[in-house]
C-alpha cells in the first residue's frame, strides 16, 4: 500500500528569459491560455487528482499568483452588487473546495532542483508530486491523475516522459532506458539521466515532461548534488542519484502537452484549448480565414 499523493510542489521561481519582454513585470505562469492562467490549470489538474495542499515555490516580487488564489472580496462585492453570477462562479472555481495553498520563496533562481528543495519542510517525509506549470497537457483524465493511478501499483518515483525528434535532446533530460512497456499509459525502467544532450549522445529520444511524483529520500539526494548543467542545482541529478536506491520508471501518459514557456507552445495551446470551448465555436472559422489569406 502506499502512501496518498497529498501535496504537489509547483517550481515558479524561474525568470522566464524565453518570454521577454511579456514576462517582465508578468510572472509566466500568470500568462493565460484562452482566459485562465498557466497556473490554474496545474492547479485544476492536482486537485482533480486528489491532490488538497499546493505548495508554490516562488521568488520575491511575484505577488500575482498569490493574489490570483487569495479571495477578492471588494471584487466578489461588485460582482453580487451587479447580478453577475456567472462572473462570480469562475472566481469560486480559481481554487477547488477543500485545497490549501502555501507559498515558499526561493531567495534566488538556482535552478528547479533548488526550488523543489525549499520546499522540503512543508513537503516532509512523505511522497509528493511535483508539476511546472509550463507544461499544459490536454488530456480526458489529466496526467497527474494517470501518474497516481500507476504510482498506486508500481511506488517508487515516477516521471511523465514522451519521444521528442531525435534532433531536440539537446533541449531536454533525456533517459537511459531499460525494461519499456512502449505503450500509452506504459512503464519505461530508468537506468540513467542526462540533462540537454547533444543529438549524437543522446541515450535515447525520451524526454521527461514537467509531471513528477517523488520520494521524500529526493531531498538528501538535492542537498548532497554538486551544481550541474548551466551551473544550476538540476532536479534530474538527483533522481539519477536514486537510481539502485529506489524504483525510478517514466511513465507514458495519455495527452497532448503544451510547453507554455516557449512562445510557440503557448499559441498553440491558446488555439487548441479554444478550439474546444463551446462559448467560442467563432475560432474556428477565424482561424480557418487567416490560415486561407496566408
Ligand atoms: P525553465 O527551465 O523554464 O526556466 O524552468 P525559466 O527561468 O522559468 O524560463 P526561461 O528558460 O528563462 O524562459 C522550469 C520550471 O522551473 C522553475 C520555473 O519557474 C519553471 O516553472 N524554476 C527554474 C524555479 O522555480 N527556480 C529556478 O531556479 C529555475
Amino acid at each position: 500500500m502506499q502512501k496518498p499523493i497529498r501535496k504537489a510542489v509547483f517550481p515558479v521561481a524561474g525568470l522566464g528569459t524565453r518570454f521577454l519582454p511579456a514576462t517582465k513585470a508578468v510572472p509566466k505562469e500568470m500568462l493565460p491560455v484562452v482566459d485562465r492562467p498557466v497556473i490554474e490549470y496545474a492547479v485544476a489538474e492536482a486537485a482533480a487528482a486528489g491532490v488538497t495542499h499546493m505548495i508554490f515555490v516562488t521568488a520575491n516580487g511575484k505577488s500575482a499568483l498569490q493574489e490570483h488564489f487569495d479571495r477578492h472580496a471588494e471584487l466578489e462585492a461588485v460582482l453580487r452588487s451587479k447580478g453577475k453570477t456567472a462572473e462570480l462562479k469562475r472566481l469560486a472555481a480559481i481554487l477547488p473546495d477543500g485545497v490549501r495553498c502555501s507559498v515558499e520563496i526561493q531567495p534566488a533562481p538556482l535552478g528547479l532542483g533548488h526550488a523543489v528543495w525549499c520546499a522540503r519542510q512543508i513537503v516532509g517525509d512523505e511522497p509528493f508530486a511535483v508539476i511546472l506549470p509550463d507544461d499544459v497537457v490536454m488530456a480526458d483524465t489529466g496526467c497527474l491523475a494517470q501518474m497516481i493511478a500507476c504510482y498506486t501499483a508500481t511506488g517508487g518515483n515516477l516521471l511523465a516522459v514522451q519521444d521528442v525528434p531525435p534532433d531536440r535532446t539537446d533541449r531536454y533530460g533525456i533517459l537511459e532506458v531499460g525494461n519499456d512497456q512502449n505503450c500509452p499509459g506504459g512503464l519505461a525502467e530508468i537506468r540513467g539521466l542526462v540533462e540537454k544532450p547533444a543529438p549524437a549522445d543522446a541515450p535515447s529520444t525520451l524526454s521527461i515532461i514537467g509531471r513528477y511524483i517523488l520520494q521524500p529520500e529526493i531531498f538528501s539526494a538535492l542537498e548532497n548534488g554538486e551544481p550541474g548543467a548551466g551551473g544550476e542545482i538540476q532536479l534530474t541529478d538527483a533522481i539519477a542519484a536514486l537510481i539502485g536506491r529506489q524504483p525510478v520508471h517514466g511513465f507514458r501518459f495519455q495527452g497532448v502537452r503544451f510547453d507554455c514557456g516557449d512562445r510557440q507552445g503557448w499559441l498553440a495551446a491558446n488555439v487548441a484549448f479554444a478550439l474546444q470551448r463551446p462559448d467560442l465555436e467563432g475560432i474556428r472559422e477565424r482561424l480557418r480565414r487567416l490560415l486561407e489569406s496566408d
